[in-house]
């Protein structure tokens, strides 16, 4: 009984369906947002407030969650300069219910979601020997755990709506080690295989789901480190064949390439923003 229900309501919704995935539309506009809803975790943190103030001026309205109050305001005024709407969510991403009741939320204001930026990360810079195994649990939690609770959360609303767009916050580190960021590694290998396999569980409902592999981005996760560890950082820059490490910036085309109907038949897979530094 249960195949024939979810058939009819894909047929149902195949008009908006056509419509937001730009079937019809060629070039340009197939990266436009116009009237769509995208959530940022880590709103407030240096990648989730460029990402949400690139998807607002793409045209999409979008809800920001993280746990800093005041950052998720300044992230916030800045979809508002665009003229977008901004929805606020104080949550943990690692609390299945706060992420559950931050869908209820978003529903309230916005109706649906179309697109996940799934950002919200935290780091840690020891070696397997040296990390409490709390720090590298915790780690997971936010990085792999947080992700999985939020799309748990978000994909009802995609799936009802027959299209989604997931992008999960990947690193160079998604595919490959480092010293001393054992607990990180783990995390974000985790979280690029977490979306090669929502890939296959979501592909039938219109919804993909891609990892953005950044290199290292000097934000707050990480402007201490390359302050303490300056060989470290010398050593990629000097593997990276653009020459440099990335700026937020850098990573906005990806993000929303992978957030737009023009990525529609591009999903499980991981796109590295790392100047070249994984092509070696
Ligand atoms: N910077 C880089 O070099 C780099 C490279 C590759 C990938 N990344 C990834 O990009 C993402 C964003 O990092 P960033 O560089 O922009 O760092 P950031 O400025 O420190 O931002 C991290 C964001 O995650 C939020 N967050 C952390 N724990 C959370 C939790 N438990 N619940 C909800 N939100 C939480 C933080 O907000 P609150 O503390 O207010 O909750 C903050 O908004 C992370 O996943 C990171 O691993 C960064």
């Amino acid at each position: 009984m249960r195949a024939p229900a979810r058939a009819h309501r894909r047929a149902d919704r195949s008009a908006v369906l056509r419509r937001r995935v730009g079937r019809g539309v060629s070039g340009v506009q197939r990266f436009a947002l116009d009237g769509q809803v995208a959530v940022v975790t880590g709103g407030g943190g240096g990648l989730g407030s460029a990402g949400a103030r690139a998807l607002a001026e793409a045209g999409a309205d979008i809800a920001l969650i993280a746990r800093n109050r005041a950052k998720l305001e300044d992230a916030a005024g800045l979809v508002e300069e665009t003229g977008r709407r901004a929805l606020i969510v104080e949550a943990d991403v690692s609390d299945a219910a706060g992420m559950v009741a931050a869908a209820e939320q978003v529903a309230a204001a916005f109706g649906r979601v179309d697109i996940l930026f799934n950002n919200a990360g935290i780091t840690n810079p020891q070696t397997v020997l040296d990390v409490d195994p709390r720090e590298f649990l915790r780690v997971l939690e936010v990085n792999v755990a947080g992700a999985f609770h939020v799309i748990r959360a978000f994909a009802p609303s995609m799936i009802e709506h027959g299209y989604g767009r997931i992008i999960n916050m990947g690193s160079i580190l998604s595919g490959r080690g480092m010293a001393n960021r054992a607990a990180y590694c783990a995390s974000k290998a985790g979280l690029a295989n977490l979306g090669a396999a929502c890939a296959f569980e979501f592909g039938g409902d219109g919804i993909t789901v891609n990892t953005l592999g950044a290199t290292v981005i000097v934000t707050d996760l990480n402007r201490e480190l390359v302050r303490t560890q300056p060989e470290l950082y010398a050593r990629i820059v000097q593997r990276t064949p653009l020459g440099r490490l990335g700026e937020t910036e850098d990573v906005m085309g990806a993000l929303l390439f992978l957030a737009s109907p023009a990525s529609g038949f591009i999903t499980g897979q991981t796109l590295f923003v790392d100047g070249g530094y994984t092509a070696g």
